[in-house]
């Protein structure tokens, strides 16, 4: 309120831009480890102020891990040996599997890229915006595309991450499952970009947020830090995000690329919780342990206060609203709702099957709202289709 008066009178763009400032440092502030916001800073800084994702073509991190090269090719993971096979025979192909012969008009009512109830525009009226059909039509539109771009830089994310994970990773096992997850990362990345270049046409740069934890996880050394960032938290992001999109889509060739993308990501975070376990639960001092609970704790509240699609506010509505009030707008959205609750549900359960769920941490879960998800089925309890019972 105090930040409201001081900006009073200030031009919007420069006041959207404290306000931006004012949220990034109050982030930082929010991470109570000491160590964890150490070892954030220099993504943060990278992301959120030099805003690097988006003021270069190209971005060079700095990778510092470690390959593990086996030279006892013990094959002594059966489990993950299962999964590696599960993934050779479920390849798919991102040209002959998908019909891109379907034509798709992404300004089209009759079949909405989102459906007009996933963001409500008519409750920007609270604000005093009030869009015209064609106006909430292209609100609409930018939002399914800045989605849809974001789902892109992601996966770009993800398929560095699993090449190092399949370079640093110590089963041979894990390393034949790392080669076909890389495929499958690629495939995603493949028809994502395709979909928004031929079908969509308009795309959006990184968020800066995405950013920062793609950053933290390129350039961490930490083989297992690594994993539990693109395997557990990553791919949970992915997966409800991906999970709440069809389910709010009518476009058939997106509901379709959607499906395929989700019953590969099932795999991904499978490989995750499996290789995971094992060593949090027997690999870790009880302060390294403490400090990657804390690590996953920080993320998931990361991943869940701050991607309200700003690049769209600032492209259409800044100037006509503050940004706080978007947040407000964008946070009490079916949208953001429905997409909280996908993805906490299937990520809560993961943290608690690896160990990181301990009683240091319950009360920590317990008041951001997420301990209610801990008894849910973990990633080794579930399948293919049980996922895709999730779809509607
Ligand atoms: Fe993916
Ligand atoms: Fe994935």
């Amino acid at each position: 309120m105090i930040l409201d008066k001081m900006l009073d009178g200030v031009p919007s763009h420069a006041r959207n831009r404290v306000e931006a400032t004012m949220e990034n440092i109050g982030m930082m502030l929010q991470v109570k480890n000491p160590r964890v916001a150490t070892s954030m800073i220099p993504s943060a800084v990278r992301g959120l102020f030099l805003q690097q994702g988006k003021r270069n073509d190209a971005v060079k991190m700095q990778a510092s891990h470690n390959v593990h090269f086996d030279l006892t090719y013990g094959l002594d993971f059966p489990e993950m040996n299962a999964l590696y096979r599960r993934a050779v025979a479920n390849q798919w192909d991102g040209d002959r599997d998908l019909d891109w012969s379907i034509s798709v008009d992404p300004l089209n009512p009759e079949i909405p890229i989102i459906n007009q109830d996933f963001i409500p525009m008519e409750s920007l009226k609270q604000y005093g915006i009030k869009l015209n059909q064609k106006e909430a039509a292209q609100a609409n539109y930018n939002i399914s595309c800045w989605m849809l771009s974001q789902f892109m830089h992601g996966e770009q994310g993800a398929l560095y991450a699993s090449a190092q994970v399949t370079e640093s990773v110590k089963w041979m096992d894990g390393k034949f499952y790392g080669a076909t997850q890389v495929m499958d990362e690629a495939r995603h990345l493949e028809v994502f970009l395709r979909y928004l270049d031929t079908k969509m046409e308009k795309t959006y740069a990184i968020n800066d947020n995405l950013f920062v934890i793609i950053d933290d996880l390129m350039t961490d050394s930490r083989w297992d830090i690594k994993f539990l960032g693109m395997q557990i938290m990553i791919e949970g992001l992915a997966l409800g995000a991906f999970t709440t999109l069809h389910n709010n889509t009518q476009e058939p060739l997106l509901r379709k690329l959607l499906q395929y993308v989700i019953q590969d990501e099932a795999r991904h975070v499978h490989y995750g919780v499996l290789a995971l376990k094992e060593h949090f639960l027997h690999g870790l001092t009880d302060s390294e342990r403490r400090e990657r609970e804390d690590w996953a704790f920080e993320v998931a509240l990361l991943m869940r206060n701050r991607f309200m699609g700003h690049e769209v506010y600032e492209e259409m509505f800044e100037g006509q609203m503050t940004r706080r009030q978007w947040n407000e707008f964008i946070t009490a959205s079916p949208a953001m709702q429905r997409f909280r609750q996908q993805m906490f549900k299937r990520l809560i359960p993961n943290l608690n099957y690896i160990g990181l769920l301990s009683p240091r941490m319950q009360k920590h879960y317990e008041a951001a709202g997420l301990w209610q998800f801990a008894s849910g089925k973990n990633a080794s309890e579930l399948n293919e289709n049980d996922l895709l019972a999730d779809l509607q």
